[in-house]
């Protein structure tokens, strides 16, 4: 189901035609579908009926509070990598008995939160951070909830940037360290190793690498279980890819039946952090054309929007689909064109070559699939604000997190004391030079 049609040749998002939400907030915003999210969460947690499954929604894809609560109403609870998430993840009202916090470089107040809000469990990726977490649950007179996040060295297949689970890369124990480790916690006074998780990264397109990294897990699940240390708890972490333009991720249901054959008669609850299956195709990034720019053999499209705002193109060259505000008419001919931001950088390009129908300065588009990984990575780079995020859920729409002020760009500034009037710089430079 797709919540972003044309609706009387406008794009709508729901029962709002977004070219309205622009006139009220302004270019360029994101834009969230309700509906959209409430359809993923469902075809997700269907296709685990049976299970014993928690979804703990990975905050970092899209860490806006009424994004937060959708999924919280929804029953979900949290993936979190940081203070700031586990205090966004709070603020939500998601359940501290269903967050877990993962992440290669917890420090001592991070866990220390996490310990007293009480959480799940906190995945723990090294000998140190295991020490760490004993000592710091210790001294709160509390015994914390730990899996050992493995590194099963299974290439996810996807971009090298969100690929986790090689041994060249910095997260998890490696496996032939795991079983030393994890008997090590058993022996701890205040930590309890509940399980293993495992996350291989983001994106992928193809289910045979879950099937590696599930298949290894397991086995070492067995080997734990006959040097008798318990296994209860499995966490399959998220990274089930989606549809940004002609990709072909995994159905749901074949995913859930992997787990189904390779994880299910090992018996453990199961916790799964998805992030962008949930949210990525549940949001667009609006925004409007500033300038038609004829260049040397090619046009430049200049919006309004720039890799400040998204900036998955830059960073991971992604390609998202284009779709004007307006929709073309049915025989309009298409040019290529590139799509490019107004940042002064050239990788901020939302697309090359990209064949579009006519466009003229002042039309809108829309950036699709933003929904994950679009305004919580986005920067104030070039003195650029950071944007609205506005939410539609049938034909009402709130904006859930107004545009900032350009002054708010310089309001955590200092201005050292020799630079303020009547001291003697002025002299200093002039006698100096
Ligand atoms: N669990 C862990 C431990 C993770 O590291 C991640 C993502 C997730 C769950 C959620 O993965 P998902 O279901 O969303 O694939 N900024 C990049 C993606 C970075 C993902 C980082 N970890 C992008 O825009 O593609």
């Amino acid at each position: 189901m797709n919540d972003f049609t044309y609706v009387g040749a406008r794009l709508h998002a729901e029962g709002v035609a977004m070219k309205d939400i622009a006139a009220e907030v302004g270019t360029p915003f994101y834009c969230y579908s309700v509906a959209a999210m409430d359809c993923n969460y469902e075809a997700f947690t269907r296709a685990f009926d049976g299970l014993p499954a928690t979804i703990c929604y990975s905050v970092k894809a899209n860490s806006n509070l009424a994004v937060l609560r959708e999924m919280a109403m929804r029953g979900a609870g949290a993936d979190v990598v940081s203070g700031g998430e586990l205090s966004r993840a709070l603020k939500a009202g998601m359940a501290p008995g269903k967050i877990v916090f993962s992440g290669v470089g917890k420090t001592a107040w991070e866990i220390d939160a996490a310990l007293e809000a009480g959480i799940f469990q906190i995945n723990v990726e090294s000998e140190s951070e295991l020490i760490m977490v004993n000592e710091r649950a210790r001294s709160h007179g509390v015994n914390a909830a730990v899996a050992l996040r493995v590194n099963p060295d299974v290439d996810a297949d996807t971009h090298e940037k969100i690929s986790t689970g090689k041994v060249e890369d910095k997260f998890g124990v490696d496996l032939p360290h795991a079983p030393d480790l994890y008997k090590r916690a058993a022996s701890m006074e205040s930590v309890t190793p509940v399980g293993l998780a495992v996350h291989i990264g983001s994106q992928l397109t193809r289910l045979d690498p879950f099937r590696e990294a599930f298949s290894r897990v397991a086995a070492l699940v067995v080997s734990l279980r006959e040097s008798g240390l318990e296994v209860v708890r499995l966490d399959l972490g998220g990274g089930l890819g989606i549809v940004y333009d002609g990709e072909t991720p995994p159905d749901i249901n074949d995913y859930a039946a992997l787990i189904r054959e390779v994880i299910a008669p090992l018996d453990c609850d199961l916790l799964f952090e998805p992030g962008r299956y949930l949210v990525g195709n549940a949001g667009v990034l609006v925004t409007r054309v500033i300038r038609i720019k004829e260049g040397h053999g090619r046009r430049f499209v200049v919006v309004d929007a720039g890799m400040n705002d998204l900036l998955r193109p830059a960073l991971y060259d992604a390609r998202h689909r284009i779709l004007p505000l307006s929709e073309a008419v049915p025989d309009a001919e298409e040019s290529l064109a590139d799509i490019v931001g107004p940042v002064c950088e050239t990788g901020d390009c939302f697309a090359e070559a990209r064949p579009l129908p006519p466009l003229a300065e002042g039309d809108l588009l829309a950036i699709c699939s933003a929904g994950a990984y679009g305004a919580v990575m986005a920067s104030t780079y070039n003195n650029r604000p950071l944007i609205p995020e506005v939410m539609v859920r049938g034909d009402s729409h709130a904006v859930v997190r107004v545009r900032q002020e350009a002054e708010a760009l310089f309001a955590l500034e200092r201005t050292p004391g020799w630079q303020e009037t009547g001291s003697n710089r002025d002299s200093n430079i002039r006698n100096t030079a």
